[in-house]
């Protein structure tokens, strides 16, 4: 009698010579080398996706009890919240996930920034990854709204308004987005469609594309040096180890199981961050009579309302509505030309000269002071500052073919470096 390997080999050869699943699973997994100098910052590619399972999970679930109509909206949510068993912990997964997910995206993107993840031959992970990006600003967007609550009320409104700026065309779109000449449930039930079924779609196609376009390549590492120049005589890394087990289980369990600790601590003590990530006004149904007195869109897009407010004057003939919006835009979409603008010859920024470290740290001082700004109510010097981080924000971007390659590099060593 075959014993239970033979079974399961005998099983799994049946199933490869349909369907390559061994394969894949040695070329991604068990076969992938990954440098061994990966750091604390390769914890969060990871996490993105352990949270992104948790949003499809949780989202599905609280879809079977939420109600996307004008009427039955803000009533589910509190069905959900105080009558559907577990329902406020389907919720608090949910909403909190929202925010992790973006912390986790922030420092994934400034990993990448820090070492130059995006430099060749990694153009494409980068370009992939900014699509993710955009991806799930809309997702955002559109899940903001479903509990018409004041604030995802008042705040989709300022947001949709904002294309009545575009000259000739923008009061059309507005209407065309909004379904309606004012917010109404015919947004909301449009919006849940593209929250629940195309933006999710669009991003699970885009993480497939950002993994199988990293795995082309090979990842990148803290040094930024290339691990495949050196091999051993059967064509292994030698500064590689395979994906699984190491990594796995050394090191991506360990730091997941922690980050679940830190998710459940804000989850079940702090779901509201002080208003940070429920914000106040949501506690109340949706009212068009009723604005909220400070109407701030939640903490991750922030920094680019403050640079939208930041455009306070008109220029070039365009009002500074118009010019608020081309800035806001501008500055999602700057980062995706990143690897054509850096110049210089080595990858990370343990081995650049002053001026990437000067302009890295500027940028993401002046992000965290932008982010600030656009929770709080304008004022002529908060306004002022708003434009001085936006302009280093856009300095970042703008001047980087200037500094990388005027600066002086350090040597790259020729194999990682471990401590
Ligand atoms: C749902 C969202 C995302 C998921 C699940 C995801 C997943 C991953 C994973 C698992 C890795 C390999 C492990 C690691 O390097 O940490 C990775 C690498 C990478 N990701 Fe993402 N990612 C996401 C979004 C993004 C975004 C928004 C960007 C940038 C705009 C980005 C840029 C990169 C880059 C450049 C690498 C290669 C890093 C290196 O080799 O040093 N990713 N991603």
């Amino acid at each position: 009698m075959a014993s239970i390997q033979e079974s399961f080999k005998n099983v799994m050869d049946w199933v490869d010579d349909r369907l390559p699943v061994t394969e894949t699973y040695e070329k991604h997994m068990s076969k992938y080398y990954a440098p061994k100098n990966f750091n604390f910052w390769y914890y969060f590619g990871i996490f993105a996706f352990v949270v992104l399972i948790n949003q499809l999970l949780t989202g599905v679930w609280l879809t079977m009890s939420y109600n996307p109509t004008g009427e039955g909206a803000f009533a589910s949510v509190e069905y959900i919240m105080r009558d559907v068993e577990y329902g406020w912990m389907l919720r608090y997964m949910h909403s909190t996930g929202a925010s992790a997910f973006f912390v986790v995206i922030y420092l994934h993107m400034f990993r990448g920034l820090m070492y130059g993840s995006y430099q060749k031959p990694r153009e494409l992970i980068w370009l992939f990854g900014m699509l993710i990006y955009v991806a799930l600003m809309a997702e955002g967007f559109f899940g903001y709204l479903l509990p018409w609550g004041n604030m995802s009320f008042w705040g989709a409104q300022v947001i949709v308004s904002l294309a009545s700026a575009i000259p000739f065309v923008g009061e059309d779109i507005a209407v065309w987005v909004r379904g309606d000449f004012n917010m109404s449930g015919v947004t909301l039930n449009r919006f849940f469609a593209l929250h629940v079924v195309l933006v999710p779609l669009v991003l699970l196609v885009l993480v497939v594309l950002h993994i199988l376009a990293l795995h082309e390549v090979g990842s990148n590492n803290p040094d930024g040096v290339d691990i495949k120049k050196h091999v051993d005589e059967d064509g292994k890394p030698l500064d590689g180890i395979p994906f699984h087990p190491f990594y796995t289980i050394g090191h991506d369990l360990p730091g997941t199981v922690i980050f679940l600790f830190i998710f459940c601590a804000v989850m079940f003590f702090y779901p509201d961050g002080g208003g940070y990530l429920i914000e106040h006004p949501n506690y109340e149904p949706a009212d068009p009579l009723k604005t909220p007195e400070l109407i701030a869109p939640v903490w991750y897009y922030t920094p680019f309302y403050s640079m939208l407010r930041a455009a306070t004057f008109p220029l070039f003939g365009l009002d500074a509505k118009l010019w608020g919006l081309i800035v806001m835009a501008g500055a999602i979409a700057i980062p995706f030309v990143l690897p054509w603008l850096d110049k210089s010859p080595v990858k990370s920024i343990r081995y650049k000269g002053m001026g990437s470290k000067i302009f890295l740290a500027l940028f993401v001082i002046s992000f965290f002071i932008l982010g600030y700004l656009g929770t709080v109510h304008p004022t002529p010097n908060k306004t002022l500052l708003a434009q001085v981080c936006t302009a280093i924000y856009f300095g970042y971007f703008l001047l980087m073919p200037w500094y990388t390659s005027v600066e002086k590099t350090k040597p790259v060593p020729e194999r990682v470096t471990m401590k």
